[in-house]
């Protein structure tokens, strides 16, 4: 389990405790955060996911995959912190992480 907190473009924060094994995504759609759209369902073919990883968790949540840099190509206002929230797998060594949404997913 780890406490994730989302943050909205506006500033809205939404914290919430979400399952080993469920993406960041995943925790965000079932918990409806808005902003993260998910259109393909987390198979990493959309970019709807895109979320910015706060600075201190960016080693804690790896690097993207070849696959996920190219969807993130399609991605609007791509910076080095950049991720798809649906391949950011959630454990406990998450607990107290914060991404940020873009902009353009409000
Ligand atoms: Fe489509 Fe993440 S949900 S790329």
């Amino acid at each position: 389990m780890a406490k994730i907190t989302y943050i909205q473009f506006d500033g809205a924060e939404h914290t919430i405790d979400v399952r080993n094994s469920l993406t960041v995504m995943e925790g965000a759609v079932k918990n409806n955060v808005p902003g993260i759209d998910a259109d393909c369902g987390g198979a990493c073919a959309c970019a709807t996911c895109h979320v910015y990883v706060d600075e201190a968790w960016r080693e804690k949540t790896g690097t993207a995959s070849a696959m996920e840099e190219s969807m993130l190509d399609f991605a609007e206002n791509v910076k080095e912190n950049s991720r798809l929230s649906c391949q950011i797998k959630v454990s406990d060594a998450l607990d107290g992480l914060i991404v940020r949404l873009p902009e353009s997913q409000h």
